[in-house]
């Protein structure tokens, strides 16, 4: 079993899309295991994305992530979950994502993309423990 997190970020809520990203994640075969829509502070979006503290982006990216809303999603199944999510994600860059993937069909810049997947299993244990300190 594996685990992953999710973030249908701020454009995502705003646009109504959060039911159309769940189902593509639900009816791909995962689970939801943990969901909470919430604004998330500045101090936890700087920490989730400490990775990109030092790119050129790193300011809008914590603006837009903290601007208003996001459901925050623990996703569950197969060992390799992240990698699936991230499949169905689709690359960074909407404009050039494959039609079939949800920042393909849905989005268009790269500072609006909707979702936000852990890249690797590191990343997800430490994403889930910072949004979910709670869950067993
Ligand atoms: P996340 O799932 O959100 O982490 O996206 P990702 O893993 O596909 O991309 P990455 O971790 O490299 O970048 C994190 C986020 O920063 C992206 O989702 C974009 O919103 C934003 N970002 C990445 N590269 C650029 C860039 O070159 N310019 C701008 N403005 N934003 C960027
Ligand atoms: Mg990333």
């Amino acid at each position: 079993m594996g685990r992953t997190l999710v973030i249908c970020k701020p454009d995502s809520v705003e646009r109504g899309l959060v039911g159309e990203i769940v189902t593509r994640i639900e009816r791909k075969g995962l689970r939801i295991a943990a969901a909470e829509l919430r604004t998330i502070e500045r101090p936890l979006a700087e920490r989730h994305y400490e990775e990109h503290r030092d790119k050129p982006f790193f300011e809008a990216l914590v603006s837009f992530i903290t601007r208003a809303p996001a459901l925050l999603l623990v996703v569950e199944g197969p060992e390799d979950t992240w990698r699936i999510v991230r499949t169905l994600m689709g690359p960074t860059d909407p404009s050039t994502a494959p039609p079939g993937t949800i920042r393909g069909d849905l989005a268009t810049e790269t500072t609006e993309n909707l979702i936000h997947g852990s890249d690797g299993p590191e990343s997800a244990e430490r994403e889930i423990a910072l949004f979910f300190p709670g869950l067993r």
